[in-house]
């Protein structure tokens, strides 16, 4: 690797670097701000890795996020898949991880049923 002389060249490293870790990666962002925890977005967030393992699928990450600014329907889950606008899902209740996992990551399609409307109208 060769020498790194300015701050612009370690800025473009960086974003190399970003943009080949990023190419595959599926990110799901779980938002675990004050209300996400009192509507059990921790329960979400943990059903999710379970869910995700016990499907084998492999090159998602699940983060955990602050607030995403939708209280009304909490627990928020953002879906960002590389080189497609994200989807916010809503009221993503442990029970209701199954589906969205199954439909959106399984099946590649939108699970219409928890798809916060006025956001999936932005996204498309
Ligand atoms: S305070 Fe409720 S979503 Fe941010």
């Amino acid at each position: 690797m060769p020498k790194l002389k300015s701050l612009e060249q370690l800025e473009s490293l960086i974003n190399e670097l970003k943009e080949k870790e990023n190419k595959n990666k599926i990110v799901l962002k779980v938002a675990l701000g004050t209300c996400g925890i009192s509507a059990g977005s921790d329960e979400t967030y943990e059903e999710l890795l379970k869910k995700i393992e016990e499907e084998n699928l492999e090159n998602i990450e699940v983060i955990k996020t602050g607030c995403l600014g939708y209280c009304y329907a909490e627990p928020t889950v953002e879906v960002n898949e590389p080189g497609k606008e994200p989807v916010l899902y809503g009221n993503v209740t442990k029970a209701k991880v199954k589906d969205l996992v199954k439909t959106h990551l399984v099946e590649g399609k939108i699970a219409e049923e928890l798809i916060i409307e006025e956001t999936h109208k932005k996204a498309i």
